[in-house]
C-alpha cells in the first residue's frame, strides 16, 4: 500500500523526497494524505463505475420510445448532499487532529531555532545557544525541536517534507511548529511559496546530528573564530572588513556586522553556498565572488569586481572560518 501511494504521488521538487516521512509529524501527514487519496480513489471508481454501468445498461436501442422523464428525487438529492458533507466533515476532523499534532500550544515560548526568510536565503538563529548561522540547520536527532518563523521581506514558505508540515513565513508575524528527525542524516527542503526571481534557489538542508555531534557542532559555532595566520588570509580579512562585504555580512569577532546577508562566522563549516546553489569548495566560492549573477541572477549579492589576487585572499581567509 505504502509503495503504491508513493508511486501515485511521486511528485515534488527534484531531489527533495516528499513521500519519505522521517518523523512522527511527517508520518501523521503522510498517513492522512494516503487515507484521503484511497477514499477519493474509491469514490472515483464507484462514480465512474455506476456511470459506465448506467450508460451501457440503459443505452438506446433502435425502435425504443423516449424514456420516462424523471424530475428530481428528494430522497436521492438528500443523500447526495448529506453523504459528501459527512465524509468531508470526517476528513476535516482528521486534518485538524494532524495539524494539532505539530503545533506547539499558542502560549509556548522559547523557540529552539528561529528561521528568518530573506530573498533568497534563510537566516537561522539559535536563541538559546546564542549564535546565528544560515541556510543549513543542525538539529539533534530524536528530539522535538520548536521552530519559530519570521520573514524579513515577502512571504516565504519553509518546507522540509521528511520532517513535518509546511509553514508560511509572513512579514510581521511569528509562526511556530515542531519538527523532528527520527534518525541522524541530511534532510532537504525548499521554499514552497513563490517569493521572487530566485525562489527556486532557496534550498534548505537540515542536518540531524547524534547528541554528541550536535553538542560538538554547537560548541564550535559558539566559539570565536581563530585570527588569520598567513599574510594572504590577513589581507583577505582586511578586504572583507574594509570593502562593502562588511555592511551586509557579520563575522563575529571582526568589525563585519552587517545583517542584510548571511552570517559568515563559520562559513567554512557549511556544505553549500548561496542557499544550496553551489558546493562550498574554494573553487565554487571563488566563482561565486567573481560573478554572483552567473549563478543566481537577481540575487542581492553584488559583483564587487575584485581582482584575482583580492578574490584569492578573500577565499583563503573565508576558508579559515571553520
Ligand atoms: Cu522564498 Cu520562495
Amino acid at each position: 500500500m505504502h509503495t503504491i501511494t508513493t508511486a501515485l504521488l511521486a511528485i515534488g521538487p527534484p531531489g527533495i523526497p516528499v513521500l519519505h516521512p522521517q518523523s512522527h509529524y511527517a508520518h501523521s501527514i503522510f498517513e492522512l494524505s494516503s487515507w484521503v487519496l484511497w477514499v477519493c480513489l474509491g469514490i472515483f471508481l464507484l462514480v465512474a463505475g455506476l456511470v459506465s454501468y448506467a450508460g451501457w445498461k440503459f443505452r438506446a436501442r433502435p425502435g425504443d420510445a423516449d424514456p420516462r422523464q424523471v424530475f428530481g428525487s428528494r430522497k436521492w438529492e438528500a443523500a447526495y448532499v448529506i453523504g459528501p458533507t459527512l465524509l468531508l466533515a470526517v476528513i476535516f476532523g482528521f486534518t485538524l487532529h494532524v495539524m494539532h499534532t505539530s503545533d506547539p500550544p499558542a502560549q509556548a515560548s522559547g523557540d529552539d531555532i528561529v528561521v528568518v526568510g530573506h530573498q533568497w536565503w534563510w537566516e537561522v538563529r539559535y536563541p538559546k545557544l546564542g549564535f546565528v548561522t544560515a541556510n543549513e540547520i543542525h538539529i539533534p536527532a530524536g528530539k522535538n525541536v520548536q521552530f519559530g518563523f519570521e520573514s524579513m521581506d515577502v512571504i516565504h514558505d519553509f518546507w522540509v517534507p521528511e520532517l513535518g508540515r509546511k509553514i508560511d513565513m509572513i512579514p510581521g508575524r511569528h509562526a511556530k511548529i515542531w519538527l523532528a528527525a527520527d534518525h541522524p542524516g541530511t534532510y532537504l527542503g525548499a521554499c514552497a511559496e513563490f517569493c521572487g526571481k530566485e525562489h527556486a534557489w532557496m534550498r534548505i538542508r537540515v542536518i540531524a546530528d547524534t547528541p554528541a555531534t550536535f553538542a560538538a557542532w554547537s560548541s564550535a559555532e559558539s566559539r570565536a573564530v581563530t585570527p588569520p595566520a598567513t599574510t594572504s588570509e590577513q589581507r583577505g580579512l582586511h578586504y572583507v572588513t574594509s570593502m562593502p562585504c562588511a555592511s551586509c555580512h557579520t563575522i563575529v569577532g571582526t568589525s563585519a556586522r552587517g545583517i542584510i546577508g548571511p552570517n559568515l562566522t563559520h562559513l567554512a563549516s557549511r556544505e553549500t553556498l548561496a542557499a544550496g546553489r553551489l558546493q562550498n569548495t574554494p573553487q565554487q566560492l571563488s566563482a561565486w565572488l567573481h560573478n554572483p549573477d552567473a549563478f543566481k541572477p537577481g540575487s542581492h549579492m553584488p559583483n564587487l569586481h575584485l581582482t584575482d589576487d583580492q578574490r584569492n585572499d578573500i577565499v583563503q581567509y573565508l576558508e579559515t572560518l571553520k
